[in-house]
């Protein structure tokens, strides 16, 4: 069986195991974490040292780094990197492709994306519970939405470098790489040798791709 046709087949597989969950309503204007407490006490700062720098995100001007041929790389600015979004609802994404790079089929378990081409040409798309496939090539100026929980994917196919920005309807919207999660993941091998009828040398290999050592 090819690469391409065991990812179709992971992908119709686990699209079904998706629990949804939507970000709670604010309950004050707005709650930048006080870094004095842990993380997780969800204390707000007290509002009299909030400034208009605890709103504004700095860290996606440029890409993370030089992208290359089939480079793919994504600056993802969830609540905790930028804690002014803290219990808004929302985050996003810069995600910048060399030519042919890809953003393998993914889903976010908690958030619908849409996802606004700043540069370039990308073939996007996503497949709903009937296993159909929704995709095309769009441009500059062009947005496409991922609707909730559904695997989705984008390449770029222009000549030249591709930038996307990406919005989500939840602060930690969550990420899971379908190839990564079955082949990356330590799943018993004998179950995916049986699951996609692959030999243990052609699970070796996937497994070695998808390790959790590439997550780029
Ligand atoms: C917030 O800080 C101000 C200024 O120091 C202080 O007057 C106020 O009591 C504080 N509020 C709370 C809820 O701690």
């Amino acid at each position: 069986m090819s690469p391409k046709m065991v990812l179709l087949l992971v992908i119709s597989l686990l699209h079904t195991y998706i629990a949804l969950a939507s970000d709670p309503d604010p309950v004050q204007d707005f709650c930048i974490p006080n870094t004095e407490f842990s993380s997780t006490t969800h204390q707000c700062k007290n509002s009299s040292f909030v400034t208009v720098e605890d709103f504004v995100f700095f860290g996606i001007k440029k890409p993370a780094k030089k992208i290359e041929k089939s480079r793919f790389l994504a600056t993802a600015v969830t609540s905790s990197v930028f804690p002014g979004l803290n219990t808004l609802g929302m985050s996003f994404v810069r995600a910048d492709f060399g030519p042919g790079g890809v953003n393998v089929p993914h889903f976010h378990p908690r958030a619908t994306e849409t996802a606004f081409v700043l540069e370039g040409k990308i073939y996007s798309g996503f497949i709903d519970s009937q296993n159909r496939v929704f995709a095309k090539v769009i441009e500059k100026g062009e947005v496409m939405v991922f609707p909730k929980g559904l695997v989705h994917f984008q390449m770029n196919v222009g000549d030249s470098q591709a930038t996307i920005l990406g919005s989500f309807n939840s602060q930690n919207p969550g990420l899971v790489r379908i190839p990564n999660t079955v082949f990356g993941s330590g799943i018993e091998e004998e179950l995916l040798e049986k699951a996609f009828g692959l030999s243990s040398k052609e699970i070796g290999k996937l497994k070695k791709r998808f390790g959790p050592q590439d997550l780029s």
